[in-house]
């Protein structure tokens, strides 16, 4: 597989996308963003997009009463696909999007789909044989957290380490084929927004890593 062309999908405020650009404009990256998504208007990210003149889109997922979610949910998958398919891109990239994407999506997408996730992930073939958990250099065992509020997690379970994994997207959500992961110890004191940002450190080194090898 060669990543050329990426779609970036993103909620926030992007400084991963940022790290990408910036390798991009450098020449250490290879492929280029093509487009970027967001599901929110104010995500910074499109900002950063739209500083380097690339083509951004909100895609907002309407809110509905819970009768009509699992159709409201169907069509903006859909517009989605739509808005992507408008473009050229061999790879979508989720850095901080904060939305599940459903495996009839995942089968329509023209291209694989990868995510930056601040956890550290087993190999899916671990995780099924009981090995639910990633070994430390120091010899500990780092359970898989899975979900939104992973960062949080690691501190409230007292763990000495988390990190941060670049995985395939797979209708199992957080439990994809691992194509990166990195080590990043818990220090004394530290909150979820230094422990967070910590992580996010490794995170834009190793999204663009991953990017140079997949291009
Ligand atoms: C990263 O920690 C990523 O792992 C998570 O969302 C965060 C995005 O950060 N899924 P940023 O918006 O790139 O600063």
């Amino acid at each position: 597989m060669t990543a050329r062309s990426i779609a970036v999908l993103l909620s926030g405020s992007g400084s991963n996308l940022q790290a990408v650009l910036d390798a991009q404009a450098s020449g250490e990256l290879a492929g280029r963003v093509a487009l970027v998504i967001s599901d929110r208007a104010d995500a910074y990210g499109l900002q950063r997009a739209l500083g380097y003149g690339i083509p951004c889109a909100f895609v907002p997922l309407p809110a509905a009463p819970p009768a009509e979610r699992a159709a409201a949910r169907a069509a903006w998958e859909r517009r989605l696909l739509s808005v992507l398919n408008a473009f050229s891109y061999d790879l979508v990239l989720l850095s901080g999007f904060m939305r599940v994407l459903s495996a009839e999506f995942l089968a329509s997408c023209r291209a694989p789909v990868i995510n930056q996730h601040p956890a550290l992930l087993p190999d899916p073939a671990d995780a099924a044989a009981g090995r639910d958990y990633v070994p430390t250099s120091a010899g500990a065992r780092v359970p898989a957290l899975r979900g939104a509020h992973v960062v949080a997690e690691a501190l409230r379970r007292g763990l000495g380490a988390t990190g941060c994994t670049v995985h395939y997207v797979t209708p199992e959500v957080d439990n994809g084929p691992v194509l990166a992961r990195a080590e990043v110890p818990i220090v004394p004191g530290d909150t979820e927004a230094s422990l967070h940002e910590r992580i996010k450190i490794a995170e834009r080194r190793m999204i663009v890593e991953v990017l140079a090898r997949l291009a």
